[in-house]
């Protein structure tokens, strides 16, 4: 694998792929990757022959910069998981090769509507920070194919307008949630947790299974589900941001009727803020 820290590196190589008509597949993320993040890279590679991986934390995309901080790097153990992998190529680049001022850009791409909502309502302007950021890689790395996480469903979705607005031709494509063996969605912030806490945060994908249930069995409103739900992770532990059964589609209020949904809840444990969700398609 070889990693590029300059656009125009990063450029040079992947035009000489292009001359030979090979696809281009991109995984972009901030790494301290995860077998979550590698369960992409395994995708990739049934879509396309060259894989292309980003590791970029974002800074346009946190609000908190205590957030940005401490958010891990681990670069070196990052790249020996890609290379053994088989990603092809790694665009590492530092703040100044993203952001003439290291920090955002003066052009910002905002998907209205949708990035306001859930996450973006307790984030205001993260979604902005990651469509600005997933457009500019794109305009990079110019893939065929780009593969997203189901786990971050509200980003997948923003993507996905996205591109139809912007008539752009990459094909994206979202991959199941990797899961811990106590059901614990992956992710870079379960290492903020403590023992403690550890023990306790399988609740949320618990909490989230019963709602489906609930669902399923018809055995209460929306609104009743919602709040038992958010009683059962304040109970874990859990400090309430959201809990929220919405339609799969534009992640819009459904009616009860809705067939295609979608339960997303986010919740803090002690320093770390945690999402997850599960889909569900009524018959
Ligand atoms: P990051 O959190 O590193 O995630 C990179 C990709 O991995 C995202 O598409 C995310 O949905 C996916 N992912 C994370 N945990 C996963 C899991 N347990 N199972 C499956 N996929 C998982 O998301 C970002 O970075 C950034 O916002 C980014 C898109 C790179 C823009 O900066």
């Amino acid at each position: 694998m070889k990693t590029f820290h300059t656009v125009a590196e990063l450029r040079a190589a992947l035009k000489v792929e292009r001359l030979q008509d090979k696809s281009i597949v991109f995984v972009p993320t901030m790494g301290n990757l995860h077998d979550g993040h590698m369960s992409l890279i395994r995708k990739a590679k049934e879509e396309g022959e060259v894989i292309v991986s980003s590791i970029f934390v974002n800074p346009m995309q946190f609000s908190d910069q205590s957030d940005l901080e401490r958010y891990p790097k681990t670069l070196e153990e990052d790249k020996r998981v890609l290379e053994a992998n088989g990603c092809h190529y790694l665009f590492a680049p530092d703040a100044l090769e993203m952001y003439p001022d290291g920090k955002r850009s003066q052009t910002q791409i905002e998907v209205v509507g949708i990035s306001d909502i859930l996450c973006g309502a307790s984030r205001p302007g993260h979604f902005v920070g990651v469509s600005t950021v997933v457009t500019k890689l794109f305009n990079m790395v110019q893939p065929d194919c780009a593969i997203f996480g189901n786990k971050d469903f509200q980003q997948l979705k923003v993507i996905e307008d996205m591109i139809r607005d912007l008539s752009s031709n990459v094909r994206v494509i979202g991959v199941d949630t990797a899961r811990n063996d106590d059901g614990l969605a992956m992710s870079s912030r379960n290492g903020y947790l403590t023992e403690e806490e550890r023990r306790i945060a399988p609740t949320m994908y618990q909490t989230l299974l019963w709602a489906k249930e609930a669902l399923i069995t018809n055995s209460a409103s929306h609104e009743d589900i919602r709040e038992q739900a958010q009683q059962k992770l304040e109970a874990a532990g859990f400090r309430r941001d959201y809990f929220e059964i919405r339609a799969q589609d534009n992640l819009q209020t459904p009616s009860e009727e809705e067939k295609r949904l979608v339960i997303l809840a986010a919740a803090y444990l002690g320093n770390a803020r945690l999402i997850d969700n599960l889909r569900l398609d009524l018959e």
